[in-house]
């Protein structure tokens, strides 16, 4: 097991460049897919968690129901309804979604999302469909825990996929924390092919090569519904720089392809953002203190936690 504390010399390095004539394209494309009655307040928060981050163009897909509210809370991201049943996202959202993603050069799925029969189905398609790098948090975790298998399938395919569970999701998504929390984020890793962020104090992000970056950053201000979402956008929005830089350097049939240098880059970025969400709450936390500090509150101070390490 090869461990690594991620430190802001690391940070300096991973931190995607801006070449100085670049448009909105060159720094990626990205899109969300979340939220249902009752979780309006995790999509957004991604969303300026992604926005925050560089990202070019940020789109966010919600389902129709609550879109006026969602779209109410965004000026610098753009909303769009998705088809919908009993408050959440349906099957019918498929090539809404499908089209979105192929167009995007990062997708995160599952804050707010919310549970129902119709999910697992529709997220394990868009899974198996699009070649985009592919981010899950919360619900989205929940939708494919007895279909793991799409994941070693991705892998196969060369495609990256990055999980982002906090201690409860990686139990039901059969983790072992037993066995140590690196030891079973790195098991899963390297059994499942993807990126694994095993989130709480010290946050572990394990590559399926066997390494893996221990995060020195954060507080329990940030012990708080929705400072996950926050991460999510984050990861997706330093993601999709990469990943539009990629796309630019390389043959437009390779673009979604990531060799074994490209996974471990794309295992930089994802610390990167892990450490810069800490530093945002802590930040945040010497400013407001850790009873009244809120994750939109983080959102507001990535811009100085990037200044600290640029
Ligand atoms: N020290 C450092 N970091 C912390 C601490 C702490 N004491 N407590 C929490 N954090 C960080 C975690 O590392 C993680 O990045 O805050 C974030 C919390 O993320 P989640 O556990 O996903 O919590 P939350 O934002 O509430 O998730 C929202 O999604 O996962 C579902 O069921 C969850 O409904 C909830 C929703
Ligand atoms: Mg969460």
């Amino acid at each position: 097991m090869e461990k690594q504390v991620f430190t802001g010399e690391l940070a300096a390095e991973a931190l995607p460049g801006r070449r100085p004539d670049g448009h909105k394209g060159d720094f990626g494309r990205v899109s969300i897919t979340g939220g249902s009655v009752g979780f309006t307040g995790a999509p957004v928060l991604a969303a300026y968690g992604a926005a925050r981050s560089g990202s070019g163009l940020v789109f966010l897909g919600v389902p129709e129901p609550v879109y006026g509210i969602v779209a109410g809370h965004c000026l610098e991201v753009m909303p769009s309804p998705l088809p919908a049943a009993r408050g959440k996202i349906s099957k019918d959202a498929f090539f809404p979604i499908l089209e979105r993603l192929n167009s995007c050069d990062a997708g995160l799925l599952g804050p707010g999302l919310g549970r129902s029969q119709e999910l697992p189905k529709l997220i394990s398609k868009i899974l198996e469909e699009t070649e985009t790098p592919l981010i899950l948090d919360a619900d989205g975790l929940y939708a494919i825990k007895d279909r793991k298998e799409i994941l070693q399938k991705r892998a196969e395919r060369g495609l990256l996929t990055i999980l982002t569970p906090h201690e409860g999701e990686f139990h039901y998504l059969g983790g072992e924390p037993a066995a140590g929390r690196e030891t079973a984020a790195l098991n899963f890793a390297q059994e499942y092919g993807c990126i694994l962020v095993l989130k709480g104090p010290g946050t572990v992000t394990a590559l399926p090569d066997g390494s893996c970056y221990v995060n020195p950053t954060g507080n329990n201000g940030m012990a708080k519904g929705g400072s996950g979402d926050v991460l999510g956008g984050m990861i997706l929005g330093l993601l999709g720089q990469m990943a539009a830089a990629k796309r630019s350097a390389e043959a437009d049939t390779d673009k979604a392809r990531f060799s074994k240098a490209g996974i471990s880059e794309a295992g930089g970025i994802t610390a990167l953002a892990v450490y810069l969400h800490g530093l945002a709450g802590d930040i945040a936390c010497k400013e407001l203190g850790a009873y009244g500090m809120l994750p939109s509150d983080l959102t507001a101070r990535i811009p100085a936690a990037i200044l600290e390490v640029q």
